[in-house]
């Protein structure tokens, strides 16, 4: 299969490249930087030098692809404005494809918050309660589930939860807090994260973009339904000089950090049906339950970089 992949050097989208890779597929993916094109050229990707917000820069690579697979996001104000070009950009390209009679897939990545704190279990067909950082998020996911409408071209929406593994993201700031002697933990860390293992989640992209029937919500996350505080506990016992863990009222926090505040506060239980319906499980189960191994991963990946 042709893929083409934006956010390839990003932390969702290096694993997905990696497995994509892994799995036999060619993969064309978007980078911005040159230098991390040449990069990308030494791991078998061909990259197309250009920019989320210039889809002249990556149309026409996209539209020869079989599959598309969106996990880039530009961390910055205009964010989501971005990224609706983005989709406008890669759907397009898509709809190109499926023009010359040919199927395609779409797969958009999303994300648990959008389900806000949840009430009991919330699998793929529970309703969008967006924490107020992601509240432009569900129209994005749902032009993508209309535009998979057609006979040739199918639409996924991936929702992982907080992934872990590698240096970066929440849990690998979390790691390097406590190598550094503070962690902070947002309210009481009684509140449940939905977490998920990236080389899992990865996975399940490729299940997603091979499979002819998955189309629709996916969710992706380890079911360990795991407290902060014992996230946080799990890994102050490993480090080798025990760090000070603070907990910072909700208020306090959301002054310095805005919504983003408020997405570390939430309390999640999360179910993945739909995703285990394509055989898909994942290997990890907790991050607790993990924390030396992801203690050399992380080592080992901050050597790398
Ligand atoms: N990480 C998580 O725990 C998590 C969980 C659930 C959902 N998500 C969602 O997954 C998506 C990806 O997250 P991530 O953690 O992988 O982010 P990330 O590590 O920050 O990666 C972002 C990627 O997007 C690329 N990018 C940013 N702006 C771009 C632009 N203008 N043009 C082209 N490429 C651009 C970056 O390229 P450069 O290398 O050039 O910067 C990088 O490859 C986001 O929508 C996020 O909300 C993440």
């Amino acid at each position: 299969m042709r893929v083409f992949l934006t956010g390839a050097t990003g932390y969702i989208g290096s694993a997905v490249r990696d497995a994509l890779l892994r799995s036999g597929h060619s993969v064309t993916a978007l980078v911005r930087d040159p230098e991390k094109a040449e990069r990308m050229t030494l791991r078998g990707v061909h990259p197309v030098v250009g920019d989320l917000v210039e889809p002249r820069s990556y149309g026409s690579a996209a539209e020869q692809c079989d599959c598309i697979v969106h996990a880039a996001f530009e961390q910055s104000k205009r964010g989501p404005e971005v990224d609706r070009q983005a989709i406008d950009a890669l759907l397009g390209a898509a709809i190109r494809h499926a023009a010359r009679g040919q199927t395609v897939s779409f797969l958009y990545t999303s994300g648990v918050w959008v389900l806000g704190n949840t009430v009991g279990a919330a699998n793929e067909s529970a309703e969008a309660r967006p924490t107020p950082l992601v509240a432009w998020r569900p129209g994005h996911e749902q032009l993508v589930l209309d535009a998979g409408r057609g006979r040739l071209l199918r639409t996924a929406v991936i929702r992982p939860g907080i992934v872990y593994g590698g240096a970066r993201g929440i849990i690998g700031d979390v790691l390097k807090d406590a190598a550094n002697g503070l962690v902070r933990v947002i309210g009481d860390g009684r509140n449940r994260w939905a977490c998920v293992y990236e080389r899992d989640l990865a996975d399940l992209y490729v299940r997603v973009a091979t499979q002819p029937q998955a189309s629709g919500i996916f969710h992706a996350n380890d079911e360990a339904d795991e407290r902060v505080g014992d996230i946080v506990d799990a890994v102050a016992r490993h480090a080798k000089m025990r760090p000070d863990v603070r907990h910072v009222p909700l208020e306090e926090a959301r002054a310095k950090m805005g919504p983003y505040a408020d997405a570390l506060a939430l309390n999640q239980i999360v179910r993945s049906p739909r995703a285990r319906e394509l055989g898909w499980g994942p290997t990890l189960h907790s991050v607790a339950g993990n924390v030396a191994r992801l203690l050399e991963e992380f080592r080992a990946a901050r050597e790398a970089a």
